[in-house]
């Protein structure tokens, strides 16, 4: 079946706010038109799940660069901090232990929602997952949020609170309350001290001029110009307007899954699982613009 451009690939929304499954297509040998294809289906679905790929982490890389040019995860970033020998961009995301160190970040615990690195000026354009080892017992999940979706429904008065307004996205912790290696704390511990980019609150995107709420993580986030508490009440009634949406999607994963996100109009969480089951995913991310 020819569908997309010539090429046989099938696009398959999932009938929620957000994300396609594509099929049709081995990502190991990707043809120009092919990507062209897979291009335009994440700037339509901001989410899209490849199952069944058997590519491995230069392939994973080599891919990532055809959107553009990759970044590194912030832990290499700051620390320079190597997950795979030899392929830097990639960053493991995993609960597994060896030789009593963690083989990759995040752990086996809910993960906070967030964009990724939100907190650094010019955050990732996409993020590209892919999984290795799964827990059996189906924990773990990831879910996706449109938050083009989540701004389109505001009501009148939050988009009018928002409109011109910018949030300082804490670059210092994490949303465990952890401090990242090789940054400074603030010695006020006062939230508006804390370093951190400023984005604003609504960014347009730059390929497809569709608005978002950009939120970036709830955890310290700051909504600049205002006294602290008139900065927590703007965000929880963002938060809520945002989690109590139908806005989102959740992936059940399988090894040999891939997904690739929009994240400058996306956040994802995921969830908690049975840390006695291995999680291992390979993650590279694609530079983005400075939000605007
Ligand atoms: C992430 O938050 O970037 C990782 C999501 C996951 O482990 O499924």
């Amino acid at each position: 079946m020819l569908d997309h451009a010539g090429t046989a690939i099938r696009i398959r929304p999932t009938g929620a706010a957000l994300g396609a499954d594509v099929e049709g297509v081995d990502l190991a040998t990707l043809s120009d038109a092919e990507f062209a294809v897979i291009r335009q289906a994440w700037l339509d679905h901001l989410v899209l799940r490849f199952r069944d790929q058997t590519i491995d982490d230069h392939a994973h890389v080599a891919l990532g660069r055809r959107f553009g040019e990759l970044d590194f995860n912030p832990g290499t970033r700051l620390t320079g901090k190597v997950y795979v020998e030899g392929i830097p961009e990639i960053v493991k995301i995993s609960n597994i232990i060896e030789n009593g160190k963690p083989v990759g970040e995040l752990g086996a615990g809910e993960a906070d929602w967030h964009s990724d690195m939100c907190f650094i000026d010019t955050p990732p354009s996409a993020s590209l997952l892919r999984s290795l080892e799964i827990p059996t017992d189906g924990g773990g999940d990831t879910s996706w949020i449109n938050m083009e979706a989540a701004y389109a429904a505001l009501p009148d008065d939050l988009k009018q609170a928002v409109e011109g307004r910018s949030i300082k996205h804490d670059a210092v912790y994490v949303s465990s309350g952890k401090q990242r290696p090789g940054t400074v704390a603030p010695e006020s511990g006062d939230i508006r001290d804390i370093a951190g980019a400023v984005h604003p609150i609504v960014r347009t995107h730059p390929v497809t001029g569709r608005r978002s709420l950009y939120l970036g993580k709830r955890f310290n986030a700051y909504v600049m110009g205002m006294e602290v508490a008139e900065s927590e009440k703007l965000l929880d009634a963002l938060w809520d307007h945002v989690m109590s949406g139908d806005f989102r999607w959740t992936q059940h994963w399988r090894v040999g899954d891939l997904m690739i996100w929009d994240n400058r109009c996306t956040m994802h969480q995921r969830g908690a699982f049975d840390p006695s089951m291995r999680r291992l995913l390979h993650r590279v991310v694609v530079k983005g613009e400075k939000p605007a």
